[in-house]
Formats: C-alpha cells, structure tokens, sequence
C-alpha cells in the first residue's frame, strides 16, 4: 500500500480524531468557507434547513470533514451513507425515513448512486416527499411520505460524472482545491497538538512539501515520522529526524513515491518519452490502469511532470530534470 495513496485506507481510522469540527479550525479553502459561513447563518436567522451541497475535489482533501462541520455549525445531526451502498430503492428510503428536522444527510461518492435510486432522491431533494411503491407488479400503487426538511451533502471526486438532473438539484456547489505547503503546515501543527507530540516549524514545513498538497497525507506522512521520531530521536521531531524518516519511507522531495518514479523512468526509457497510451504504460510496470489514471497521474499532470494529448501521454523537461536524464541526449 502506499503511503502517499490519496484515498482512505484502513489505518486512517485515526482521522475522525483529527477531524477540526468547526469552520474556524478547518484550514485554508478561504473562499469556500466565507461562503457557508454566510449560507449558514442566513438558514439560521431564518430557521429554515441549508440548502443541498455538494463538495466535489480529490481524494483527501477534506470533502468529509466538511460535511460534519456544516451538521455541527447547522446544529444538527448528521446520517452517513454513500452512493455504492445504495443498491435497491428501499436502501434510501430506508435512510431517508430515519431523518429528523434539519437533519444533515451526508452521500458520500454520490456519482456512484445507481440511477433508479436518483430518482427517488429528486421529489426528496425538492419538496421533501418521498414516494414509494408498494405490492407487487400488477398490484402496486405507489404512496406519498412527507420527509421532514433537511440538507442532502453531496461529496464526489468525480463532478462530471454526475447527472445533469441531480447536479441541478443543489443549491450550493464547491470544488476544493490543493492546499498551499503553508497550509498543510498549520493543518500539520495541529495534528502535532492533537497528538501531544511537538513537531519544529521547518520539519512541518517539510512534511508539508511532500504531501502532494492533501491534508491526508499529510497527517499520515506526520504519523509516520512520529514513529521514527519516537524510537529513533529523542521524541522530538525536528527537521533531521523528518528528512530521515521521509528517506526510509521512500517519498523523495516532491512526494513522488517508487510508483511515480517508475511510471516516469517506464515513460522516458521505455517509450522515449511518449506519446504512449496509459494501458501500455500501466502493463510496463505492473499496475492496474485505474491506478494510474485515478491516483498516479492526476497529480503528476498537475504538478507538471507529465502531459496529457490526444495521442498518448508525454514526460516534461521537469521529469527529465527530475530524474537527471538529459533531455537533448535522450532525443537521439
Ligand atoms: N481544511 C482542513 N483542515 C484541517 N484538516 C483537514 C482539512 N481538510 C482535511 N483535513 C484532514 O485530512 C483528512 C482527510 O479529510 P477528509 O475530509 O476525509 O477528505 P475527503 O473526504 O475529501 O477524502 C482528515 O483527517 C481531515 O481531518
Ligand atoms: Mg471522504
């Protein structure tokens, strides 16, 4: 497994004890949170429920822990459910018939909600009504349920891959974005705390550059670097201990990991740098192609190592630069 893998792991259960649960101590996404305060207060001021939201960005990043502060700040509770554990119609209206008033109802992967199960969410979204049928074909008929009102909180990774007809649905959408090495220092800092465990400004700033710009790996990189901090320093972790540590871990200065590394030497030595299809490339080192596509490259496209065109992908100069191959050699 790796450990600069965006998407939740097992071990992350440590995360719910980490999770800030109050707008102010959600770090950074400035915009984001300007607006939900105000959206939140206004619902408040006129006792009515948040409209539906939805968070899309990354895995990461901080779409879940966004969910539950908007339930604490709204004062209300929230339901947990995600789109894949929704298989028959009955599963929502299952979880729909237990809300309360105001309640936060949090959808996690929402893209991945099967279609006919959408649709039973529409009359939900808009006038709070929930039809279901009931009898078998030839006798059924189909009854209205007044729900109570309450906020769906939409979280996914993948916004274009929602209908038209639910994206239309919610009334406040936000796409989170990358956090500035500065902020995942603070973010850092305050898991230090959490922990009890001191970390030197110049190490969280380290940790902060090798974490692909997401909170998470950057409390996992911190959990981890507590660990060699503890039983190889003296408890505390300063900048050699984090460096050290960041060596035996393999994540090099950019947060590129033997994955990245190995895609990019597959892309420049195999395939003279592209342009080569993702399927080739995925063969050539043995990992699966949603791997690459969903983990691997959307952060080597955005850092710059890699490009993507219509013939295949290709390595920078900054790849080349990156693993010391002369680019003007290579040609040749
Ligand atoms: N803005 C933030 N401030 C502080 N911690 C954050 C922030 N965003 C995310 N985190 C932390 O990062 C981890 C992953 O966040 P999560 O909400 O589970 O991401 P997502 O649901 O987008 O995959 C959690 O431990 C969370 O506490
Ligand atoms: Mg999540």
């Amino acid at each position: 497994m790796r450990i600069v893998d965006t998407n939740e792991q097992t071990e992350d259960v440590f995360e719910k004890s980490i999770r800030p649960e109050s707008l102010s101590e959600y770090v950074g996404q400035k915009e984001i949170k300007e607006n939900l305060e105000v959206f939140i207060k206004a619902a408040k001021m006129r006792g009515e429920v948040l409209d539906h939201t939805l968070l899309y960005g990354p895995p990461g990043l901080g779409k879940t822990t966004l969910a539950h502060i908007i339930a604490n700040e709204m004062g209300t509770n929230i339901k947990t459910t995600s789109g894949p554990a929704m298989e028959k119609p009955g599963d929502l209206a299952a979880v729909l018939s237990t809300l309360e008033p105001g309640d936060v109802l949090f959808i996690d992967e929402i893209h991945r909600l099967p279609s006919y199960i959408e649709e039973i969410l529409y009359p939900a979204m808009e006038d709070f009504e929930l039809d279901i049928v009931i009898g078998t074909e030839g006798k059924s008929k189909s009854i209205r349920i007044d729900l109570p009102p309450f906020t769906l909180v939409g979280a996914t990774t993948r916004a274009g891959d929602l209908s038209a007809p639910l994206r239309d649905r919610f009334g406040i959408v936000n796409k989170l974005e990358y956090y500035t090495d500065e902020e995942l220092a603070s973010i850092i800092k305050r898991t230090s705390g959490v922990f009890d465990m001191h970390i030197n400004a110049d190490a969280a700033l380290e940790l902060a550059q090798r974490s692909r710009k997401t909170p998470r790996i950057a409390n996992r990189l911190f959990k981890r670097v507590r660990d060699f901090a503890l039983v190889l320093g003296d408890g505390e972790i300063d900048l050699d201990i984090t460096k050290d540590a960041l060596t035996r871990l393999k994540v090099d200065p950019y947060g590129l990991d033997n994955i990245d590394i190995e895609y990019l030497r597959s892309l420049i030595s195999k395939f003279n740098g592209g342009p080569v299809g993702v399927e080739t490339i995925a063969t050539s080192i043995g990992e699966e192609v949603t791997t690459i596509e969903d983990v691997v490259e959307p952060f080597l496209l955005q850092e710059g190592f890699i490009k993507r065109t219509r013939s295949g992908r290709v390595a920078t100069t900054k790849s080349y630069d990156h693993l010391k191959i002369d680019y003007n050699h290579s040609l040749f």
